[in-house]
Order: structure tokens, then C-alpha cells, then sequence
């Protein structure tokens, strides 16, 4: 067994050994989308390693190429799907921010603000930022993403 900390939540999950992050995260039900179903294609389980990166397992040429066009991508990010636990001394942080599976969702939101940052599930890139009113017009000139999506999707049947 090894233990993962959680920032900024301030918890720490026993994990066996070879797990993967993402099984940490969702064993303290934190409700990670996996869009890609774990094939580490996608941003939904993107996460900051804040120390023991040496403790997981290095990063597949797959994980590197997602990264390399995750929008919030920085040094110590990982995708949870991925990286698995070998030792000791991980501390992990979960991007701020919500990912969704098609924009046509966000119209039971219109005319409401967004409660937090909404960003793509691929790529990791900002639609609506935190506090910004949703509108017909503004979800209207996002209509292609749900074609990508919906593409991205039909790739994997
Ligand atoms: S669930 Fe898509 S990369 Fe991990």
C-alpha cells in the first residue's frame, strides 16, 4: 500500500501499489469525467503533481503528446489515467474548473453565471470563464465543439 495527498482538499488516500492516480481520485468520489475512458486522449483527468513525481510512473509518448496540447499544461502535469503509484510521498492537485460532455448542456445554464471555469474536454481549453453570464448568442458560437466532440466520441465505437 501507498498514500497519496489530495490538495487543497487536505486528505490522503491509501492506494495499492500500481494503482492509478485516477483510482485515488475516485475513491474520494471526486467526480472526474475520464471522457476518454482512461486512454489518456483527453484534459478530464488532468492533474498538478506538487512533489513525488520520482514516486510514479514516467509519462508514455501518448500521455507527453496529450499534455503537449493541454491548455493548462505546466512541468508537473500528469494525466490520472496514466500515472501509476510506485512509491511513497505524492502530492497531488486537481485543476480548478469543470470540463463538460457537450456544450448543448450548458443551455439549462442560460442566463445564469458560471459557477466555476468550464473548459473543453480534450483539450483543456476555456470556454466559459468563472462568473461570465451564459448566453444564447455566446453558446451559439460554440456549436462546432459538439461536432468535434460528438467525432472525437464516434472515433472510439
Ligand atoms: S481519462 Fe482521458 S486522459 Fe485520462
Amino acid at each position: 500500500m501507498k498514500t497519496v495527498s489530495l490538495t487543497p482538499l487536505n486528505r490522503s488516500t491509501a492506494i495499492n501499489t500500481n494503482e492509478r492516480v485516477l483510482d485515488v481520485l475516485l475513491a474520494e468520489q471526486l467526480n472526474v469525467m475520464t471522457f476518454c475512458k482512461g486512454r489518456g486522449l483527453c484534459a478530464t483527468c488532468h492533474v498538478y503533481v506538487e512533489e513525488g513525481a520520482d514516486s510514479l510512473t514516467p509519462p508514455t509518448q501518448r500521455e507527453q503528446r496529450t499534455l503537449g496540447r493541454l491548455s493548462q499544461c505546466k512541468p508537473n502535469s500528469r494525466l490520472a489515467c496514466q500515472a501509476r503509484v510506485r512509491g511513497e510521498g505524492i502530492q497531488i492537485r486537481v485543476p480548478e474548473g469543470m470540463y463538460i460532455d457537450q456544450v448543448s448542456d450548458l443551455y439549462s445554464l442560460l442566463g445564469k453565471r458560471a459557477d466555476a471555469d468550464i473548459r473543453h474536454p480534450i483539450s483543456g481549453d476555456l470556454l466559459v470563464p468563472k462568473g461570465k453570464i451564459i448566453l444564447r448568442a455566446f453558446l451559439d458560437k460554440l456549436k462546432d465543439v459538439d461536432v468535434e466532440l460528438a467525432a472525437f466520441k464516434a472515433s472510439d465505437a
